[in-house]
């Protein structure tokens, strides 16, 4: 198993009712977490062993080690 220790991400969310959903690694894709962020909430957060990727769902700012990108735009 890779380590994903590093692998952290940051949501600021810019409306109420962002939604942060972790999706599950591993040979089934599927929704394991949906956290609701309001309004200048952030949540700091990282890949894990049980989580592969994120959906982000509202206006938020997300910051990855990669970029920082706005999902309104
Ligand atoms: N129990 C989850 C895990 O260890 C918690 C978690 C970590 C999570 N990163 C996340 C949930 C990102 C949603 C989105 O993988």
């Amino acid at each position: 198993m890779s380590n994903h220790s590093g692998d952290y991400f940051i949501i600021k969310a810019k409306e109420n009712g962002v939604n942060v959903i972790g999706l599950t690694r591993g040979k089934d894709t599927r929704f394991h977490h949906s956290e609701k962020l309001d309004q200048g909430e952030i949540m700091i957060a990282q890949f894990t062993e049980h989580t592969s990727a994120i959906k982000v769902r509202g206006k938020a700012t997300i910051v990855t080690p990669f970029s920082t990108i706005e999902s309104d735009e």
